[in-house]
């Protein structure tokens, strides 16, 4: 068992210090630096439509819905092209307008999530092109849809989805940069740019893991909380989702996941003295918004677990810990941020005693609707 799990406790332990090897494996053959080059096999034969898509759909469920958000951000913002993120369940439902014209972007890791298929099959009996971002090769989903890129994450097996979330983000960004660089919205500098900061993720991921004993005794801290709360923005905000989540189903503490500003339109009146607040605030365009978000829980005596940029001289003040990532693009950031708050979840769960790979009432693949 323990030759299984690699030598870690939890194959989620293992899971997440495998993310600079998987996400490497997630770009391999794909970003050429040398050659400057951006390839993706199953882009290439959609790569008109992709171009003159009006707009993207995307359907997932889970952790993979919010790799669905960060995409979102990504292709508007690199892309240019409208993008809609529909949790698979809720868009069969609901007539949803579908056209021939759209691109319909499946992910998920298992590939046999029932309601995506069933969000696939749907869209394709409107005649959208489906294009499946996978883990799990040869799954029914990556048989269902048109194209596809797979994100070589390798087999993962604690049902808390963590190295499957930062290959599909890592397959996502690529598929961005790729589709904004052949629209003309994404110029040949600026792709460049993001190339090489690109490859430097897995090395930041590694010193992110780095944080692993400092979080272990944040996790200490707050193992008894009944609540938890997570904030952040643009780019973080999916990550503060998926935050939540990871803790929601492993430690079974209640959390939520917020964007920082519509704190103040409801959830504020949650924040005392016993509510953690988690706030992703990495210095990006809206940090200075972020860190009146931080005065706003600090002024109600909630306590502030900050994850910022190394060398940030403002918030460490303000929170209760401050945990230190290595800095990126905006763009990239959700790659590095979600690691310390997948420790977190783990430890947290560890110290419960819960069954981190198991946790009660989940499968790792959700087949029924
Ligand atoms: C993630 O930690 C969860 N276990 C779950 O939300 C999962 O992401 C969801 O069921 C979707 O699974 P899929 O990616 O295999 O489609």
């Amino acid at each position: 068992d323990r030759i299984e799990k690699g030598g870690y406790e939890h194959f989620m332990l293992k899971e997440i210090f495998e993310q600079p090897r998987s996400i490497l494996d997630s770009m391999r053959g794909r970003l050429e630096l040398e050659a400057g080059h951006l390839n993706m096999g199953g882009v290439r034969a959609y790569e008109r439509k992709f171009v003159n898509a009006d707009r993207i759909l995307i359907v997932a469920c889970g952790t993979s819905w919010h790799a669905g958000l960060v995409a979102e951000y990504l292709l508007e913002d690199l892309a240019r092209i409208p993008v809609e993120v529909e949790y698979a369940s809720e868009f069969r439902y609901r007539n949803p307008v579908i056209t021939e014209r759209d691109i319909v972007i499946a992910i998920s890791q298992s590939g046999e999530t029932a309601d995506t298929l069933a969000a696939i099959e749907l869209a394709k009996s409107r005649g959208a092109t489906i294009f499946g971002i996978c883990n799990v090769v040869g799954s029914s989903i990556a048989r269902a849809t048109d194209a596809g890129a797979y994100t070589h994450a390798g087999p993962e097996i604690g049902v808390a989805s963590t190295k499957a979330f930062t290959a599909q983000v890592t397959v996502l960004t690529l598929l961005a940069m790729i589709v904004g660089h052949k629209r003309g919205t994404l110029s040949d500098t600026r792709l460049r740019e993001l190339m090489v900061e690109l490859s430097t993720i897995p090395a930041k991921v590694e010193k992110a893991l780095l944080l692993n004993d400092q979080i272990e005794k944040i996790a200490e801290t707050f193992k008894d909380v009944p609540n938890f709360l997570y904030l952040g923005r643009g780019y973080n905000f999916p990550v503060a989702l998926e935050g939540a989540l990871k803790l929601k189903e492993i430690s079974y503490i209640h959390a939520e996941g917020y964007p920082a500003a519509e704190m103040k339109h409801g959830p504020i009146a949650l924040i005392d003295e016993n509510m953690p607040v988690v706030v992703i605030a990495t210095k990006d365009s809206s940090y200075e918004k972020v860190v009146s978000n931080i005065q706003e829980v600090k002024a109600r005596k909630g306590r502030i677990i900050a994850v910022v940029t190394e060398g940030d001289d403002v918030i460490p003040a303000m929170a209760e810990f401050t945990i230190e990532v290595p800095a990126t693009s905006d763009v990239l950031m959700p790659l590095v941020s979600v690691v310390p708050l997948q420790l977190l979840s783990y430890h947290i769960a560890v110290l419960r005693g819960c069954n981190v790979d198991q946790p009660r009432n989940l499968a790792k693949s959700v087949t029924v609707e």
